[in-house]
């Protein structure tokens, strides 16, 4: 067992990590250390007991002045009873008091991952994790706190969530509950995050901590293109290879915090959880709250380990249903073809001609319901448009898959245009302030989602749309965040619920579509990539990245995104060159090799593509297929980043990125040369990951180097010419 308890402190090991907490004086929760693997001494010997000005003592302590639950670290915080640094949770009870001091009780230990109703969490076998429950109670009233943790050895993870539950006869108020907190003895880190904006999210950025408060967090209802909710503390000098980072992502996909602070005393504190703007949840007897699961883990060997951890964690152990294993068939999306503009028989000459380029799926985007003709109308008329298909989904669908390939479409199934039959008919169906007008979003509003007769009614049509037509995969989309944030389902004392209701009704729906349509592949979306979190990659293995498809904007994105994120999950398509986002040219290389690490597809319309390029499109996919399991599976290295830093030699202007099969005997190398250059000066990278003792042979030219060779000197790329060139080189181990 993965958890062990000796005099009242409890050490969870994984296979390179180790986390402990202690029940300490006054059955207080300390918590003692989180790093490298170590024994399972009791590390709070490192506590430091000084008599803190302005750092009072709980009444327990006596005269004890060196006794502060402000200095000492905690493994969660309450607020009003002492410690002021930045708290887990506020409630106010029956008196309109706010301080509840919980301590220890009880705890359970058992085999296998513990569950959260109603939320996303991480799951696997039995003999995969463990799970350890921490029951502490207030000391006055029958409150409970539950505090959860799952061990998972094999890669390293930790997960945290909690529960709050009434025990008492009276309603508690809850303003505020965090998921999980980490406390660390230093202040000296990195915090590495990662913002954006609508057609650039997740760039990453790295900045020192510094005393007081600095984070990340989202008020729009969903986790946002803006602030991600996934953040890395780590050393100063950490990099892709050397010093020791601590990551924690959210499992959750509306309003969230995650917060660092540096303290008084130089330690530093990270907590995580559902931001408590407009949150006020009331529990009566016997109700209870969950706070969302928070996914930690910590690699003493900078980012590399630490962003393996999860991509395994989440390909493995978060997404589900059948695509978390069977191969994603290679898409074309019609969006960046077509837009609105489009008729079935536009739209079977693009899927005949994608068929004979090895196309395995076509997507109907946005348009074909309603009457949708542009973004003004026909959100929440999920009825197919037989103006535009003439021959209605289910023939379209049959012809499709005449063609040989399955067949995907778009909803949007949380918003309503207010040029629909659906908001004519309930405009109350919608989140919003009655007697105020509003605010639109991309001219739509946000169906009440926290309300159950809203899904069922969407549902419904969905519904008749998946049974009465061949369909194999979802596009689900979000067009606009939330605002006005008012539901005619709650009375006025609990409209601080909607949020997290909302995102509850949405999970539950997308929980009954994972349940009725078991083999449905499922992509999120929101503008791209404004909803893209581990909450949704429960329910959806992949989410398109960004509306933004420009291979070199591109390189920044899913450079960003592949920290916390596995390239299984990156929804990334070839788009047309000039891009339609950003006007730049691209070479088709450079777009396919992108589009590579990630689900893979194209978006544009391919007769209008030269005979040259079809050719070179067969050519990717055969290509993908071949490698697909080494990218989906195999071990992801960033060996130059698209921002100038690297980890390996003179690498400015060249953003590489390589896969290594588990057994090292395969290697792939993408690079994409980013600067025009006249008089080019030669690039050199050097691969990661291989067998030192090999050979391995580069596949298109034959020649065979070492692996310590490729990992200590280098492959020299080749000078190509062009917008944006790009390299693919195969290796494999040489056959004796
Ligand atoms: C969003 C998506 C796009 C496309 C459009 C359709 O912006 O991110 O990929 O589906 O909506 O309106």
């Amino acid at each position: 067992m993965s958890i062990s308890v000796k005099n009242q402190t409890f050490t969870l090991s994984t296979n390179r990590t180790a986390y402990q907490m202690k029940v300490g004086a006054y059955n207080f929760l300390f918590h003692t250390y989180y790093g490298k693997k170590i024994d399972e001494t009791d590390m709070s010997y490192l506590f430091s007991y000084q008599d803190v000005g302005f750092s009072g003592n709980p009444y327990d302590a006596g005269k004890d002045r060196t006794f502060s639950i402000d200095t000492l670290p905690l493994e969660y915080s309450s607020f009003g009873i002492g410690d002021f640094r930045g708290d887990c949770i506020q409630a106010e009870l029956a008196d309109g008091s706010s301080s509840i001091d919980f301590r220890y009780r009880s705890h359970k230990i058992y085999a296998g991952k513990y569950g959260l109703t109603d939320l996303p969490a991480m799951y696997g076998e039995e003999s995969e994790w463990a799970t350890l429950e921490m029951h502490l109670f207030d000391i006055k009233e029958e409150i409970e706190l539950i505090l959860y943790y799952g061990v998972m050895e094999k890669w390293d993870i930790i997960t945290r969530a909690c529960r709050l539950v009434n025990h008492t006869d009276n309603t508690v108020k809850l303003h505020r509950m965090l998921s999980a907190c980490l406390d660390l003895p230093s202040g000296n880190y990195d915090m590495v995050t990662f913002y954006g904006r609508h057609a650039r999210e997740r760039n990453m950025e790295r900045a020192r901590l510094h005393h007081g408060i600095q984070g990340m967090e989202s008020i729009r209802g969903a986790s946002s293109h803006q602030y991600n909710p996934f953040v890395i503390l780590c050393e100063p000098h950490a990099d892709e290879e050397k010093g020791e980072c601590y990551g924690m992502s959210f499992v959750y996909s509306g309003n969230f915090l995650a917060q660092a602070e540096v303290t008084q005393r130089n330690t530093s504190r990270l907590v995580m959880g559902i931001h408590p703007t407009r949150f006020l949840f009331t529990l009566e007897k016997g109700e209870s709250f969950t706070a969302p699961e928070v996914i930690l883990t910590y690699s003493a060997k900078g980012f590399h380990r630490l962003s393996s951890n999860y991509h395994k964690a989440v390909r493995n152990n978060l997404c589900r249903g059948k695509y978390k294993t069977a191969r994603r068939p290679v898409l074309i999306n019609n969006w960046e073809g077509t837009y609105f503009d489009f008729t079935d028989s536009l739209l079977l000459q693009i899927a005949e001609e994608s068929a004979k380029l090895g196309i395995e799926m076509f997507v109907l985007d946005d348009g074909w319901f309603g009457k949708r003709n542009d973004d003004f109308s026909g959100l929440g008329d999920w009825y197919v448009n037989e103006s535009k298909l003439k021959c209605g989904l289910k023939a379209f669908s049959e012809k499709i898959h005449d063609l040989g390939m399955q067949f995907g479409i778009w909803f949007e199934p949380e918003m309503v245009s207010e040029d629909s039959d659906l908001f004519r008919t309930h405009p109350d169906y919608v989140l919003n302030v009655p007697g105020r007008p509003g605010c639109r979003g991309r001219y739509q509003f946000v169906l009440d989602f926290s309300r159950k007769e809203v899904r069922d009614l969407v549902y419904e049509q969905m519904r008749k749309i998946l049974d009465g037509a061949r369909i194999d995969y979802i596009k689900w989309d979000m067009n606009r965040h939330l605002t006005n944030v008012w539901s005619a389902g709650l009375p006025a004392e609990r409209q601080g619920e909607v949020y997290h209701r909302y995102v509850l009704g949405l999970y539950e729906f997308l929980e009954r579509l994972h349940r009725d349509y078991p083999d449905l592949l499922l992509e999120g979306c929101c503008g791209g990539g404004g909803r893209f979190d581990a909450g949704m990659l429960y329910y959806t293995p992949q989410i398109w990245c960004s509306d933004n498809t420009d291979a070199r904007e591109r390189l920044f994105i899913q450079y960003g995104t592949s920290f916390g994120y596995p390239v299984s999950a990156v929804g990334s398509h070839v788009s047309a060159s000039p891009n339609h986002q950003t006007g730049r040219e691209c070479s088709l290389a450079a777009r396919g090799a992108v589009a590579m690490a990630g689900t893979f597809g194209y978006e544009l319309n391919v007769n209008q593509m030269t005979e040259e390029e079809k050719e070179t499109v067969k050519k990717q996919i055969t290509d993908y297929k071949r490698f697909y399991d080494l990218i989906q599976d195999g071990e992801y290295y960033r060996l130059s980043g698209p921002y100038g830093n690297t980890a390996s030699g003179d690498t400015e202007g060249v953003c590489a990125w390589e896969f290594v099969s588990e057994d090292r005997t395969r290697a792939l190398l993408f690079a994409v040369l980013t600067e025009s250059q006249g008089n080019p000066v030669q690039k050199v990278i050097k691969l990661r990951g291989l067998n030192p003792e090999s050979v391995y042979t580069r596949v298109d030219s034959k020649e065979f180097y070492t692996g310590t060779a490729l990992m200590n000197g280098g492959i020299l790329l080749p000078c190509a010419g062009g917008y944006c060139p790009a390299v693919c080189m195969e290796f494999t181990v040489r056959k004796e």
